[in-house]
Protein backbone atom coordinates (compact mmCIF):
# COMPACT_ATOMS: atom_id res chain seq x y z
CA UNK A 1 0.00 0.00 0.00
CA UNK A 2 1.66 3.31 -0.87
CA UNK A 3 -0.14 6.86 0.30
CA UNK A 4 0.06 10.23 -0.78
CA UNK A 5 -1.04 13.69 0.56
CA UNK A 6 -1.60 16.06 -2.55
CA UNK A 7 -1.82 19.84 -1.56
CA UNK A 8 -3.65 20.56 -4.89
CA UNK A 9 -4.38 19.87 -8.31
CA UNK A 10 -1.18 20.32 -10.21
CA UNK A 11 0.19 17.79 -7.55
CA UNK A 12 -2.49 14.86 -7.87
CA UNK A 13 -1.91 15.09 -11.90
CA UNK A 14 1.88 14.65 -11.65
CA UNK A 15 1.48 11.53 -9.33
CA UNK A 16 -0.76 10.48 -11.69
CA UNK A 17 1.28 11.10 -14.74
CA UNK A 18 4.66 9.40 -12.86
CA UNK A 19 2.36 6.42 -12.24
CA UNK A 20 0.94 6.15 -15.84
CA UNK A 21 4.81 5.99 -16.78
CA UNK A 22 5.25 2.08 -14.69
CA UNK A 23 2.12 0.91 -16.85
CA UNK A 24 3.02 -2.29 -18.79
CA UNK A 25 -0.15 -3.08 -20.78
CA UNK A 26 -3.17 -4.29 -19.63
CA UNK A 27 -3.85 -2.69 -15.94
CA UNK A 28 -6.65 -1.93 -14.66
CA UNK A 29 -7.09 0.89 -12.52
CA UNK A 30 -10.25 1.53 -10.53
CA UNK A 31 -11.01 4.96 -8.77
CA UNK A 32 -13.08 5.43 -6.00
CA UNK A 33 -13.81 8.36 -3.73
CA UNK A 34 -16.74 11.09 -3.03
CA UNK A 35 -17.64 13.71 -5.86
CA UNK A 36 -15.09 15.80 -6.48
CA UNK A 37 -12.31 13.98 -4.53
CA UNK A 38 -10.49 14.14 -7.88
CA UNK A 39 -10.90 11.24 -9.72
CA UNK A 40 -11.11 12.67 -13.36
CA UNK A 41 -8.47 15.01 -12.30
CA UNK A 42 -6.14 12.22 -11.62
CA UNK A 43 -7.33 10.83 -15.23
CA UNK A 44 -6.17 13.78 -16.91
CA UNK A 45 -2.63 13.56 -15.27
CA UNK A 46 -2.46 9.93 -15.78
CA UNK A 47 -3.54 10.23 -19.61
CA UNK A 48 -0.66 12.63 -20.05
CA UNK A 49 1.36 10.19 -18.79
CA UNK A 50 0.38 7.60 -21.25
CA UNK A 51 1.44 10.23 -23.92
CA UNK A 52 -2.19 11.27 -24.68
CA UNK A 53 -2.19 14.92 -25.52
CA UNK A 54 -5.95 15.03 -26.12
CA UNK A 55 -8.01 16.68 -23.51
CA UNK A 56 -9.66 14.27 -20.93
CA UNK A 57 -13.44 15.45 -20.48
CA UNK A 58 -15.57 13.55 -17.62
CA UNK A 59 -17.71 10.90 -20.08
CA UNK A 60 -19.98 11.04 -17.04
CA UNK A 61 -22.56 10.99 -19.37
CA UNK A 62 -22.07 8.25 -21.99
CA UNK A 63 -19.79 6.25 -19.59
CA UNK A 64 -17.02 5.33 -21.78
CA UNK A 65 -14.33 7.28 -23.71
CA UNK A 66 -11.26 5.96 -25.60
CA UNK A 67 -8.34 7.79 -26.26
CA UNK A 68 -5.73 6.62 -28.56
CA UNK A 69 -2.10 5.45 -27.01
CA UNK A 70 0.41 6.96 -29.72
CA UNK A 71 2.92 4.24 -30.90
CA UNK A 72 5.13 3.06 -28.15
CA UNK A 73 7.52 0.61 -27.14
CA UNK A 74 5.54 -1.07 -24.45
CA UNK A 75 2.95 -2.40 -27.21
CA UNK A 76 -0.33 -0.77 -25.74
CA UNK A 77 -2.82 1.05 -28.04
CA UNK A 78 -5.76 2.16 -26.18
CA UNK A 79 -6.55 3.93 -23.33
CA UNK A 80 -10.26 4.02 -21.98
CA UNK A 81 -11.95 5.95 -19.32
CA UNK A 82 -15.13 4.94 -17.83
CA UNK A 83 -17.40 6.47 -15.29
CA UNK A 84 -20.17 3.90 -13.90
CA UNK A 85 -21.60 6.61 -12.20
CA UNK A 86 -24.77 6.62 -13.90
CA UNK A 87 -25.12 2.87 -14.15
CA UNK A 88 -27.54 0.70 -12.65
CA UNK A 89 -26.62 -2.79 -13.09
CA UNK A 90 -24.16 -5.23 -13.53
CA UNK A 91 -26.47 -6.01 -16.76
CA UNK A 92 -25.70 -2.36 -18.18
CA UNK A 93 -21.66 -2.59 -17.76
CA UNK A 94 -21.93 -6.39 -19.24
CA UNK A 95 -23.46 -4.28 -22.27
CA UNK A 96 -20.30 -2.50 -22.57
CA UNK A 97 -18.01 -5.09 -23.29
CA UNK A 98 -15.88 -3.99 -20.26
CA UNK A 99 -14.71 -7.43 -19.37
CA UNK A 100 -13.04 -8.00 -22.83
CA UNK A 101 -11.52 -4.27 -22.42
CA UNK A 102 -10.46 -4.85 -19.42
CA UNK A 103 -8.41 -8.17 -20.27
CA UNK A 104 -6.64 -7.08 -23.24
CA UNK A 105 -2.85 -6.24 -23.32
CA UNK A 106 -3.26 -4.00 -25.81
CA UNK A 107 -5.40 -1.50 -23.15
CA UNK A 108 -4.99 0.42 -20.46
CA UNK A 109 -8.65 0.98 -18.30
CA UNK A 110 -9.11 3.39 -15.57
CA UNK A 111 -12.98 3.08 -13.85
CA UNK A 112 -14.59 5.94 -11.72
CA UNK A 113 -17.24 4.52 -9.14
CA UNK A 114 -16.55 0.82 -9.46
CA UNK A 115 -18.44 -0.50 -6.87
CA UNK A 116 -20.86 -0.88 -9.66
CA UNK A 117 -18.53 -3.37 -10.77
CA UNK A 118 -20.67 -5.98 -9.12
CA UNK A 119 -18.73 -9.30 -9.26
CA UNK A 120 -17.21 -7.98 -12.59
CA UNK A 121 -14.17 -6.48 -10.40
CA UNK A 122 -10.82 -7.74 -11.96
CA UNK A 123 -9.02 -9.85 -9.88
CA UNK A 124 -6.08 -8.52 -11.02
CA UNK A 125 -6.04 -4.56 -10.67
CA UNK A 126 -5.28 -1.05 -8.84
CA UNK A 127 -7.36 0.15 -6.68
CA UNK A 128 -6.70 3.55 -5.84
CA UNK A 129 -9.02 5.30 -3.36
CA UNK A 130 -9.32 9.94 -3.02
CA UNK A 131 -10.29 11.27 0.39
CA UNK A 132 -11.05 15.10 0.18
CA UNK A 133 -9.13 16.49 3.38
CA UNK A 134 -9.90 20.16 2.79
CA UNK A 135 -10.61 22.36 0.39
CA UNK A 136 -7.20 21.48 -2.04
CA UNK A 137 -5.96 18.25 -0.12
CA UNK A 138 -6.37 14.96 -1.20
CA UNK A 139 -5.26 11.65 0.51
CA UNK A 140 -4.40 8.83 -2.46
CA UNK A 141 -4.24 5.37 -0.99
CA UNK A 142 -2.90 2.91 -3.74
CA UNK A 143 -3.25 -1.16 -3.67
CA UNK A 144 -2.03 -3.33 -6.35
CA UNK A 145 -3.45 -6.59 -6.59
CA UNK A 146 -2.49 -9.49 -8.83
N1 LIG B 1 -5.32 18.03 -4.38
C1 LIG B 1 -6.28 17.98 -5.34
N2 LIG B 1 -6.32 16.92 -6.17
C2 LIG B 1 -7.27 16.82 -7.12
N3 LIG B 1 -8.25 17.72 -7.31
C3 LIG B 1 -8.26 18.81 -6.51
C4 LIG B 1 -7.28 18.98 -5.50
N4 LIG B 1 -7.55 20.14 -4.85
C5 LIG B 1 -8.62 20.65 -5.43
N5 LIG B 1 -9.06 19.87 -6.44
C6 LIG B 1 -10.27 20.16 -7.23
O1 LIG B 1 -11.24 19.16 -6.94
C7 LIG B 1 -12.02 18.89 -8.08
C8 LIG B 1 -11.94 17.42 -8.42
O2 LIG B 1 -12.89 17.16 -9.40
P1 LIG B 1 -12.92 15.82 -10.24
O3 LIG B 1 -13.89 16.03 -11.34
O4 LIG B 1 -11.54 15.39 -10.58
O5 LIG B 1 -13.54 14.82 -9.16
P2 LIG B 1 -14.16 13.38 -9.39
O6 LIG B 1 -13.67 12.54 -8.26
O7 LIG B 1 -13.90 12.90 -10.76
O8 LIG B 1 -15.71 13.64 -9.19
P3 LIG B 1 -16.96 12.85 -9.81
O9 LIG B 1 -17.27 11.72 -8.88
O10 LIG B 1 -18.04 13.88 -9.81
O11 LIG B 1 -16.63 12.38 -11.18
C9 LIG B 1 -11.48 19.76 -9.21
O12 LIG B 1 -12.25 20.92 -9.29
C10 LIG B 1 -10.06 20.08 -8.74
O13 LIG B 1 -9.59 21.30 -9.23
MG1 LIG C 1 -15.15 12.22 -12.32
Amino acid sequence: MEEITTKNLEETQIFAEELAKKMKGGEVLLLSGDLGAGKTSFTQGFAKGLGISQRIISPTFIIMRSYDILENEKGFKKFFHVDLYRTESEHDIEGLGLLELMSDKENIVVIEWPDRLGKLKPEKRWEISFTTLSENSRKIMIEKYE
